[in-house]
């Protein structure tokens, strides 16, 4: 699992190992901390394998490929590693390119040089844009890109699908996620923001907390009931859970390269989601209504059908517990 020891990675290699896999994180933990691996230890009882490496590096790539198949069979590889942040993207897009696309053409390449060819890919909803009709599904076209993160991850999708029409065996499914929030429930692991948070949960639990300034609405008029945007927002140990399905789908497959929602199938308002974090867990939001943000899409949620039907997995997961869990995961990190 490359960049295992992030926020999805970290719930993934939880969810992995209770389903009886063996998950190895390779991450170099530029954007990562190593207590991560304390609190996935808390909840497992044993401290995850992790190899320290730089998925740009082939050299590094390989020789951890080569440590790990002299041991085990790998049924697939989850490639996590990336850089996420919209905004920081287009401040440093060449960062973007070279992290998220050269790590991707490295794993590719050793993946074909040992012969692996089962791929879960981290791809995002970002690549539909603001989409014509929602809920969206994976037929909605793909749009252009509102940023240099967001055209890595299209770019990342085609990579992998050339590869997979050229002679290299490869069997992928390529994830799109929607808005990934919450944390465990045992609040061991959660989601860990290097600095200033650019998303809504982590910036509004750090706000409640009295660790920012009150959190600014992005807009109150766009045309959706409230004025606010609205997005999917999907616990992140359900989504944890999509990739273990989507492992064991691609073991009864061998030749796949097929894009898959994952996402709750509900939108929900940000005003909504200030309310209902209220409302759960008995605090005050400190908030206000702010100019929109550049690039925001109105509103989109996913059809997340293909995914329930191949992967036989749905969301189990409540908006409601995933706010219970992200202000536990706040309290549990100032305790
Ligand atoms: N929002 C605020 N205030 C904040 C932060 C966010 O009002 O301080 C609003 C945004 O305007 C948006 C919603 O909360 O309406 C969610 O914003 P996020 O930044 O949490 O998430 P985005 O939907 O903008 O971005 C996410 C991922 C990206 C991905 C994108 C795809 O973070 O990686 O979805 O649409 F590319």
């Amino acid at each position: 699992m490359t960049g295992g020891a992030g926020y999805i990675g970290s719930h993934t290699v939880v969810e992995l190992s209770l389903a009886g896999f063996h998950p190895i994180i390779l991450d170099d933990f530029s954007n990562s901390n190593r207590s991560v691996l304390d609190g996935i230890e808390r909840i497992l009882g044993t401290r995850p394998e992790t190899m320290e490496v730089d998925c740009r590096s082939h050299k590094a790539l390989s020789a951890a490929f080569q440590s790990i198949t002299a041991r085990h069979a790998i049924s697939g590889v989850i490639h996590f590693a990336a850089y996420k942040a919209v905004g920081e993207s287009t401040k440093h897009p060449l960062k973007y390119y070279t992290n998220n696309v050269g790590s991707t053409s490295e794993l590719l390449q050793t993946m074909g040089e040992f012969e692996v060819a089962n791929l879960v890919f981290s791809s995002s909803c970002t690549v539909y844009g603001q989409p014509d009709s929602i809920p969206v599904d994976e037929k909605a076209p793909i749009a252009m890109a509102e940023s240099p993160y967001g055209y890595t991850k299209q770019v990342c999708e085609r990579i992998i699908r050339d590869v997979h029409a050229s002679n290299q065996p490869l069997n992928t499914a390529l994830l799109r996620y929607f808005n990934p929030i919450g944390a465990h429930p045992s609040s061991h692991i959660g989601e860990l923001p290097l600095g200033h948070p650019n998303n809504l949960i982590p910036f509004l639990t750090q706000a409640t907390a009295g660790l920012r300034d009150p959190l600014t609405v992005f807009g109150d008029d766009y045309p959706t009931e409230d004025g606010t945007c609205i997005r999917d927002y999907i616990h992140v140990v359900d989504l944890a859970k999509a990739h273990v399905a989507a492992l064991n789908w691609l073991a009864s497959r061998s030749e796949a390269c097929e894009a898959f929602n994952l996402g709750t199938g509900q939108g929900n308002s940000v005003l909504e989601v200030i309310h209902s974090f209220e409302r759960v867990n008995g605090v005050e939001v400190p908030h206000r209504i702010g100019p929109r943000r550049d690039g925001d899409i109105t509103a989109i949620f996913a059809d997340p059908a293909k995914a329930g039907t191949a992967f036989d997995w749905s969301c189990e997961k409540s908006l409601d517990d995933a706010l219970r869990d992200a202000w536990n995961w706040q309290r549990a990190l100032q305790s």
